[in-house]
């Protein structure tokens, strides 16, 4: 593919903005500034420069983000900032495929959850990860108001009613790690799912993080990082 049409599929920038980058010698390949936006590289495993940033050629991008508290996934949030703005403009700029432009979340944390999100410009992907048929199990570290009881775990197991749906909702796991701390997985979700869950069951939450999606664990990414996933990470997600 020529060297333009690399930057422009990443999000670099209208066809335009492109060849001026690679024109102005702001773009490497293999070490070398390449000033011709015509010169063709092979995309099998590409890596190249934009103003001294690394990128991989990524046909669709699938990235990971460990989401800060105080930020909302949305692209126009009404509060808090967006948790776009902690991405690089490439990501939120690459061209439209299907109704899809830049990367988007797939699902939503509320804006004083934290930890895993997913985000990409793969339609089917999210489709895919957010329909209840696929049952992908979600882990959530929940921090409680009052001490959990082992007659909370058996009704969070054995399924509580939300307020908008008579079908009752069970918790796929629930064990008691200390006496406000309970590690939570599900496999659907709802709106507010774990809060209207613990306040189902009279307890309350007081801080809300995901840990886990699928066997994709977020480890040692630090709050508001983000970072590409790779083949064995999209492989975790399979459900
Ligand atoms: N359940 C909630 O209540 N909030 C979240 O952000 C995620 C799951």
């Amino acid at each position: 593919m020529r060297l333009e049409d690399i930057l422009f599929s990443q999000g670099f920038g209208t066809r335009r903005v492109c060849a001026g980058l690679i024109q102005q010698g702001h773009v490497q390949v293999q070490g070398q500034t390449v000033v011709d936006a015509g010169e063709f590289f092979d995309l099998e495993g590409l890596r190249f420069k934009v103003q001294g940033d690394d990128w991989p050629f990524a046909a669709q991008a699938y990235v990971m983000l460990n989401k800060p508290a105080g930020t909302e996934c949305s692209q126009k949030p009404s509060t808090w900032p967006s948790i776009y703005t902690l991405l690089p403009p490439p990501l939120r700029q690459r061209p439209q495929k299907a109704a899809v432009q830049g990367v988007q979340a797939v699902g939503r944390l509320d804006q004083d959850t934290t930890g895993l999100l997913l985000l990409t410009d793969d339609g089917n992907f999210i489709h895919k990860m957010s329909s209840p048929k696929h049952h992908v199990p979600k882990v959530y570290e929940v921090t409680t108001k009052h001490p959990i009881t082992a007659e909370m775990v058996e009704k969070l197991l054995s399924g509580v009613v939300l307020d908008d749906d008579p079908k009752p909702v069970k918790a796929a796991a629930c064990e008691a790690m200390a006496e406000l701390h309970l590690k939570l997985t599900l496999t659907e979700g709802k709106y507010h799912q774990v809060k209207r869950m613990l306040a189902a069951v009279g307890n309350r939450v007081e801080g809300l993080h995901r840990s886990r999606i699928g066997g994709l664990e977020l480890n040692d990414l630090a709050p508001g990082q983000w970072r590409w996933l790779t083949e064995e990470d999209l492989s975790l997600l399979k459900p």
